[in-house]
């Protein structure tokens, strides 16, 4: 959600933050900007409405010259994407530049007190009422940069990470965070900070993780500075950076969304490593071995998630309640934080998330704290903040996830959910170690049969040439492949802009059955579980209603292939691993289909990968 980049140093930040902009671009993409001051005092903003490419074309022939500079690429919360309202927004007097990811919450209250001292806006956003406030503080009080800015936070009531310069200091940015992250990178005479580590890691790998209500001092002579609000100064903690520059190339791939796709079966075998050892009769879960007396004594769990993290979390349910038998609930943490949840101290609390900063993911486990349960996080971004505010928790470790529509990163989250399943039914004793064995060895080679699943490519590709332009599509599956089936219609939807609804499939007969006729193919979650029988009936139903069936199926089977317009078969796994095999297909399938559309895959429109508003 909006992304923010910023340079001190001694190499013309123009490239440096547009360079980062593009790394960022997942976050948001309705507009961007950059501001830079140059030793001869001046303030030079450019910004424009459109992807980075449009603001480079904007900037061809204007001044880039300064050796600091911020930069910003939005995804529109107040005002909508414009000229006008895309960042950096600048102080009344021109001095003062601010860009900013988050949501001033109380900005309405703040702009009448600044208008009727004379303040003039420019723009619809929340944004500008700060960087108006710093100057009017700094006006006013006759202060710095830095102690205005410190003033107008206190004022400010919301979320933000933001990067403020001035133009009678070409030396120094301020930036600050509350519930939006913000990272620096520390090199060599020079210094950056962004939303997240990825336009940072070519130039240094030594970050500090900037905490809620810090503030920072970023210059290009000076050593970092750390402080909190009461301007104390705070500890700064240097962490190494452990991505590298090829994990955010396409590595020949035309989209971000294919490579992820074709990672899995690497990024699979990393999530396992060390994690299924003993030719896979243990699994080693460090997070809950340390959390041992919580996951014994836990009397319910419950799974806060967003998006795709929530329809990984619901597969998650099916595996503890069938490894652990442990109830368990899963929630949109957005609903949850809301829902007046009953929660105490023998509730863990498990939160799912790929960038580890979802905003309604991390207030419901400031809330489940706060209520006395333990709080275990499951996320990608190593260093974000969902791991930092946990009780205990593992990472995925599938490395950065740039397509905005989630892939690896979902069969990541089961691959660990089931591990964790795995790790707790070991502590309480509800598996055998044959059944803890049977399926850990399976587990080392569900990365293989990820590889055999994606040849299926060619296939699919053919096959989505003949649904492109279906209007609707239906998608169902029952027990572990309901979840799968929603992630499948999600993803489709995400991409290619066609409505899709994931349903369970005894369900369709109490509604969507209604909608079922020649023009709406279904497409069917069948492998060869303990439902199979019963989701041969729901393939019946869909045909005797004169409705097209795509079916995923396990390879050898008898039965759907004589009913179903067109299978897909993927190889046989035990039950509670077909997720990670079925929902390759939908990728695939969902990918193609935009393609065949023109849309952009890697950026759909409305969307962002990282939703750090509510
Ligand atoms: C956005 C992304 C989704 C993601 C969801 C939750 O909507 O586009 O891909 O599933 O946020 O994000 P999280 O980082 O918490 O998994």
């Amino acid at each position: 959600m909006c992304g923010i980049v910023g340079y001190v140093g001694k190499s013309n930040a123009y490239d440096i933050l547009v360079k980062g902009l593009h790394r960022l671009e997942y976050r948001g993409y309705d507009s961007a900007g950059v501001a830079m001051v140059n030793d001869s005092g001046k303030l030079n903003v450019y910004k424009t409405l459109g992807k980075v490419s449009n603001l480079e074309n904007f900037c061809s022939d204007k001044d880039k010259s300064g050796c600091t500079g911020i930069a910003h690429t939005r995804w529109a919360t107040h005002g909508e994407p414009s000229d006008c309202n895309a960042h950096p927004h600048f102080s009344e007097d021109g001095e003062i530049a601010l860009v900013h990811n988050g949501t001033i919450e109380n900005y309405k209250v703040l702009k009448d007190a600044l208008i009727q001292n004379g303040c003039t806006f420019q723009s619809e956003t929340d944004t500008e009422v700060l960087v108006q406030l710093i100057e009017y503080i700094r006006t006013h009080n006759d202060c710095s940069l830095l102690d205005a800015v410190r003033e107008a936070l206190r004022q400010v009531v919301g979320a933000y990470a933001i990067a403020v310069i001035e133009k009678n200091n070409p030396d120094t940015i301020i930036a600050a965070r509350k519930s939006s992250p913000l990272v620096i990178g520390i090199g060599e005479g020079e210094m950056f900070l962004a939303s997240d580590a990825t336009p940072i890691v070519e130039y240094t790998k030594n970050v500090v993780y900037v905490k809620d209500n810090e503030i920072a001092v970023i210059s290009r002579n000076e050593p970092l500075k750390l402080m909190n609000l009461d301007n104390e100064e705070t500890k700064i903690d240097v962490k190494t950076l452990e991505i590298s520059i090829s994990q955010l190339e396409k590595g020949g791939y035309p989209h971000f969304m294919l490579k992820e796709i074709f990672e899995q079966p690497n990024t699979l075998r990393d999530c396992i490593r060390g994690r299924v050892v003993e030719n896979g009769n243990r699994i080693i879960i460090s997070g809950v071995q340390d959390s041992k007396e919580k996951f014994l004594n836990a009397k319910r769990i419950i799974i806060v998630a967003c998006g795709t993290s929530w329809h990984a979390s619901l597969i998650g349910k099916y595996l503890i309640q069938d490894m652990c038998r442990i109830p368990v609930e899963v929630e949109y943490a957005s609903e949850f934080r809301y829902s007046s949840p009953v929660i105490d101290d023998r509730d863990v609390v498990i939160a799912v998330s790929q960038s580890g900063e979802t905003a309604d993911t991390l207030a419901a486990i400031q809330m489940a704290r706060e209520a006395g349960a333990y709080v275990y996080g499951i996320s990608n971004v190593v260093g974000s903040s969902i791991p930092r505010n946990t009780d205990s928790g593992t990472y995925i470790h599938v490395g950065p996830e740039i397509g905005v529509a989630s892939t690896k990163a979902f069969t990541g989250q089961v691959m660990v959910l089931t591990l964790v399943a795995l790790a707790i039914a070991e502590l309480k004793g509800t598996m055998t170690a044959e059944q803890i064995a049977e399926i850990g060895s399976t587990l080392k080679k569900i990365p293989d049969y990820v590889a055999e699943t994606l040849k299926l490519n060619d296939q699919i590709e053919r096959l989505s040439l003949i649904y492109t332009y279906a209007h609707n599509f239906l998608y169902l599956g029952r027990g572990y492949s309901y979840p799968v089936a929603m992630e499948g219609a999600l993803k489709l939807k995400e991409i290619s802009y066609i409505h899709a609804e994931g349903y369970p499939a005894a369900e369709m007969k109490h509604g969507p059955i209604a909608l079922i006729d020649a023009e709406m193919p279904t497409v069917i979650i069948a492998p060869n579980d303990h439902l199979y029988e019963k989701i041969v009936n729901n393939v019946q139903q869909v045909k005797a209603r004169h409705g097209s069936v795509i079916a995923i199926v396990t390879e050898g089977d008898k039965e759907i292939r004589n009913i179903a317009d067109h299978v897909i078969e993927v190889p046989a796994v035990p039950e509670c691993l077909t997720p990670i095999i079925t929902s390759i297909p939908l990728q695939l399938l969902s990918y193609y289909i935009a393609i065949n559309k023109g849309k952009n895959v890697d950026m759909p429109r409305n969307l962002a990968k990282s939703v750090t508003v509510e």
